[in-house]
């Protein structure tokens, strides 16, 4: 039984593809499985106020709130939202909800905010579901909390738990679904404890291309097969790279993905280009770095025009060195965020 009137305050962290999810089918399924780093700074805060009805209505009854503002323009995406999860959140349609949320990192940041944002709000709404059934088994909340956040956006589904989740059936990992992502089922290697993610901004404009106009491009897309299977067969290497901490394969197949993934970019019709001049000198400076040093540090990019910069914890002065002295130029307004690999979304 729900109480009358309550809060429920949860985070959840964006998270950084490392075997890209690109191209989808009806509803939010997946067209490859994809495997990504859950981040820790980039996080976001939602609080959901519920209080009864009188009476079950036909619509939702929301608010919401974005840093302190209301915003009704935002309400769109929340009602589509809603209304695909509704079926599973049957206590929906009896309770007015006010939403509030803030970002950890800055608003049109070129960070994508739907992934934590989508995460941490399906968080919220399963605590209210599990206030009414508390019996529920922990892993079999998760498991719903991420099916409901992929429904919100389908990366989100990654950000409910950490250090590292798989989204998508594939033969080599036995538990994954097209549904939901469930955590990295084998033991990760220390290698990649407190792997870094050093987000460089380079470019904070609006995109050009939604992700969801981009990933239907890949219905017809000329390579859409070829990719489907590369993003599979890739997981399978970069599953014994994660148990085997060989940081050189994994440079292959990380820096790989990001450049295919904006080659089917700029190979869809219509074609377009989400990385910016700065993002390809960021790269050249990154292999130079890699060449003159030995480091293991590796670049990612998501659909955006800014650079992931991941590496190993123990190179961190070393790069943030190299960031501050040859990289910050290329940023907008010097801008950068440091954050490396955690734990999913939390129950404040
Ligand atoms: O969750 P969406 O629909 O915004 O798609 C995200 C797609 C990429 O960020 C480009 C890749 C990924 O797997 O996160």
């Amino acid at each position: 039984e729900l109480p009358e009137e309550g809060i429920i305050t949860s985070t959840a962290p964006s998270n950084i593809a490392l075997v890209k999810y690109w191209g989808k089918r009806p509803v939010q399924l997946p067209e490859n499985p994809s495997i990504s780093f859950t981040l820790t700074s980039c996080y976001t805060k939602t609080s959901v106020s519920y209080k009864k009805k009188a009476n079950a209505s036909e619509d939702f009854d929301f608010e919401l709130y974005f840093d302190g503002e209301l915003k009704p323009d935002f309400k769109p995406k929340i009602q589509d939202f809603l209304k695909r999860v509704q079926e599973y959140l049957p206590f929906l349609k009896h309770y007015t909800f006010t939403i509030e949320t803030t970002n950890t990192f800055p608003h049109s940041s070129g960070i994508a905010s739907s992934a934590s944002g989508m995460s941490a709000l399906a968080y919220c709404f399963m605590q209210i579901e599990k206030i009414m059934h508390p019996q529920i088994e922990t892993s079999l909340l998760l498991k719903k909390t991420s099916f409901l956040a992929r429904l919100g956006s389908g990366s989100a589904c990654r950000s409910i738990e950490g250090p590292v989740t798989v989204w998508g059936e594939h033969a080599d990992i036995a538990q994954s679904s097209d549904a939901f992502a469930i955590p990295f089922p084998f033991d990760l290697h220390q290698n990649f404890e407190e792997y870094q993610d050093t987000i460089l901004l380079i470019d904070k404009g609006e995109k050009q291309v939604s992700s969801t106009v981009g990933h239907n491009l890949m219905h017809g897309h000329p390579f859409a097969k070829e990719r489907f299977a590369q993003a599979s067969n890739n997981i399978a290497i970069l599953k014994d790279i994660l148990i085997s901490g060989d940081l050189d394969a994994f440079i292959k197949i990380v820096e790989s993905e990001a450049l295919t993934l904006h080659a089917m970019m700029m190979t869809s019709l219509p074609y377009f280009i989400l990385m910016k001049p700065n993002t390809l000198s960021v790269i050249q400076k990154i292999w130079k770095y890699r060449e003159q040093t030995g480091s293991k540090l590796c670049f990612t990019l998501d659909a955006g025009a800014n650079v992931h910069m991941l590496y190993p914890n123990s190179e961190k002065n070393e790069v943030l060195e190299f960031i501050n002295n040859e990289l910050v130029a290329y940023c907008q307004n010097g801008q950068y965020i440091c954050d490396k690999i955690g734990l999913g979304a939390k129950l404040l």
